[in-house]
């Protein structure tokens, strides 16, 4: 294990803690690392009309760019039934999220770590996640 994984790792089960979700009941956290070796947390953010619900992963995201951060190596994420004990089963983000990451990452490079424990976990590129994802060289090209 990579020491700065185990400490994502780590991030994202202490984010999960924060969750908001009084109608799903499943708590969700992440850690987004940039390539500068910052850690941005997120959780998922229900809402009573349930469409403006956030998940962890774009929370982490959000906050990231909104304080101007755009170059990302890895995001942790774990996700479980609230009461569920370690290790959880793995939790993969959703479409919305995948595209999400789509839009701020090099899909070739950037690794999803699907945490169970702070010890255990399985990572994926995000292009297996999202193959041929659409994203914004598609828009602009790739020296945009
Ligand atoms: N959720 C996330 O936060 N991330 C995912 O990748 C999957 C789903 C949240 C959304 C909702 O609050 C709850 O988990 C159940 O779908």
């Amino acid at each position: 294990m990579k020491d700065i994984y185990k400490e994502l790792a780590g991030a994202a089960i202490g984010a999960r803690e924060m969750s908001y979700s009084p109608y799903s009941h499943f708590k969700v956290g992440a850690a987004l690392l940039t390539k500068e070796g910052r850690i941005y947390t997120g959780c998922n953010i229900e809402n009573a009309a349930y469409t403006p619900t956030n998940c962890a992963e774009r929370t982490a995201f959000f906050k990231a760019v909104s304080e101007g951060e755009k170059h990302f190596r890895a995001i942790a994420i774990v996700g479980a039934a609230a009461g569920a004990g370690l290790p959880f089963d793995i939790c993969p983000p959703c479409g919305v999220c995948r595209q999400v990451m789509m839009e701020f990452t090099n899909p070739e490079t950037f690794e999803v770590i699907l945490v169970r424990d702070a010890d255990h976990y399985q990572t994926r590129l995000l292009k297996e996640l999202l193959p041929d994802g659409f994203g914004p060289d598609h828009l602009f090209g790739e020296d945009a």
